[in-house]
């Protein structure tokens, strides 16, 4: 597949007008499966940037507000359609940015798809609900309504899907968004912002602001101080997630946060083996293990356990690792910082104690540290040898540390509590699978895994557009994003009490008395 060579130029986009501002510095967005294409050349902003965005989010919002929620349900359903017309388009940007395979970037795009069409049936449900008053002449309702300007900053492993999980229901309930991408999936950001602008969305209701995470956090503090924002969706790390936490309580507000994960995989002693190593492989090395859903540790029984580990060892090995434009398992890092940060856990994660497994070397993989398989040449991008590291222990720093790279844990045990322990044990809580053919197991796993996701029998990676995505403890606040349940994210209730009797009825006060005979019993 040809890869096109055109690099972009990108700049935030505020009020329906590109800026051109690079008040915050240029930088290029490049291939990171070939670092000498730029794909884009990128203005950033600064926290002025962002508080312009918030401004103009601002003025737009009541006026969107005001368009019936089914015609704003047609604009997404436009929004649907455009994505789907320039899916290849935008799955091709998708592998030139962030370096994903071609097959994951179509599914990468699906999802925004998916997440349209499950909101375009919302617009014309939003329901409320009518309740009984404890009065005569008095009616109760519930109202969804929309919080107004909802700040979003979101991460480039998934650099369109999950950012349309905020965009689509935000826009969709009538509230204005101001959306920082990661800098470098600036272009991507841009085609995906193209696409809703052009579906309809009226100039201002959703702003593309570009910036680093300094400048972002700034320009939200500033934008919270002056009441410009009123809810703050977060996908990224836990450590940021904790100070946007921080931020929003001071602001008497609670953020949307979708953080990290060290998520575990507990493979029986009756479990399909294959299955459970073809789950490994894609859930451990799919996007190259930078999901936030990405397998942490395999903890296998031990009586099947050294199959599992010879089994998956020469599936990681015999993988074709490379061009994501290939047949490939995974192809480059995101970014050439993720590639720097993977060096590190070699030194930090691996004990003596642990075997490496996986490949023909460790690290970055390059001419002078070859992978046998690889399709390409390494040396041109930011490619990393997948590693399988066998003999984790339950007090290892690796049982408990985020990778986000082609890194799994694989650890041992003999009696299902002890795999609960070291499921449990990093305090993240997002996705986790099993495998069993035992439903007890099923059920005693689901009782006792911190996790918010549970697979059985199927990877940890791989959610659904319209279940409930989200984490607990280090993995997020217990906010979910997702089908229905992403509208309380999105919305606020408004209770409206409409009193008709022309006097006034005090609650409580004023209510009928029941009249009952407290002593009657039945004839014996
Ligand atoms: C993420 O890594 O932030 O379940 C989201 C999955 C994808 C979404 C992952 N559908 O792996």
């Amino acid at each position: 597949m040809g890869v096109p060579p055109s690099t972009r130029q990108c700049s935030s986009i505020v009020g329906g007008k590109v800026t051109g501002d690079d008040s915050g510095g240029r930088l290029a967005s490049t291939n990171p499966a070939r670092l000498s294409d730029i794909v884009a050349e990128v203005a950033l902003g600064d926290r002025t940037t962002f508080m312009e965005a918030a401004r103009a989010a601002r003025q737009a919002q009541p006026s969107w507000s005001r368009v019936p929620a089914p015609i704003r349900g047609r604009v997404i359903a436009e929004i649907g359609r455009l994505v789907e017309a320039n899916k290849e388009a935008l799955a091709r940007l998708v592998s030139r940015e962030v370096g994903k395979p071609y097959g994951e970037s179509l599914g990468e795009v699906q999802e925004i798809i998916d997440t349209c069409d499950f909101f375009v049936g919302e617009g014309r449900r939003l329901y409320g609900e009518t309740v009984p008053s404890e009065m005569h002449d008095k009616a109760l309702f519930t109202f969804r309504m929309p919080v107004g300007v909802m700040a979003v900053v979101t991460a480039g492993n998934f650099p369109v899907a999950v950012p349309s999980w905020y965009l689509v229901p935000a826009l969709l309930c009538g509230n204005a968004v101001v959306w920082k991408p990661a800098e470098y999936s600036a272009a991507i950001a841009t085609a995906l912002y193209e696409c809703f602008v052009e579906g309809g969305l009226p100039a201002g209701a959703l702003n593309l602001v570009l910036a680093d995470g300094a400048a972002t956090f700034s320009g939200l503090s500033a934008a919270l101080d002056e009441g410009l924002v009123n809810k703050v969706g977060f996908t990224g790390s836990s450590e940021v997630g904790a100070r946007i936490g921080e931020l929003c309580g001071r602001h008497i507000q609670s953020a949307c946060l979708e953080l990290g994960g060290k998520n575990p995989m507990v493979v029986m002693a009756d479990a399909d083996l294959e299955l459970a190593v073809e789950g490994a492989l894609f859930s451990g090395f799919g996007t190259a293990g930078q999901r936030c859903t990405s397998l942490g540790t395999a903890i296998v029984h031990e009586s099947l356990h050294d199959e599992f580990l010879d089994r998956l060892t020469s599936s990681v090995e015999t993988a074709i690792i490379g061009d994501p434009f290939g047949d490939v398992l995974y192809g480059p890092m995101l970014d050439r910082r993720f590639a720097d940060r993977f060096d590190e856990y070699f030194v930090r994660l691996i004990a003596p104690h642990h075997r490496v497994l996986g490949s023909t070397g460790t690290g970055r993989i390059s001419a002078s540290n070859p992978r046998a398989g690889f399709l390409g040449d390494p040396d041109a991008g930011v490619f990393c040898h997948p590693t399988i590291v066998a003999g984790v222990q339950a007090d290892d720093e690796l049982a408990v540390t985020e990778t986000f790279g082609p890194m799994i844990g694989v650890a041992r045990f003999e009696e299902f509590d002890d795999a609960m322990t070291l499921a449990n044990k990093s305090g993240y809580g997002l996705s986790s699978a099993i495998y069993t053919r035992a439903p007890e197991a099923v059920f005693a796993f689901h009782n006792a895994i911190s996790a918010g996701m549970v697979s059985v029998n199927n990877s940890t990676s791989g959610a659904e557009a319209h279940l409930p995505f989200g984490g607990n403890g280090r993995s997020g606040n217990g906010s979910r994003q997702s089908g229905r349940w992403v509208l309380d994210q999105v919305t606020r209730w408004q209770s409206l009490n409409w009193d008709f009797s022309g006097r006034l009825q005090k609650a409580q006060m004023d209510t009928e008395t029941v009249v009952a005979n407290r002593e009657f019993r039945l004839p014996d």
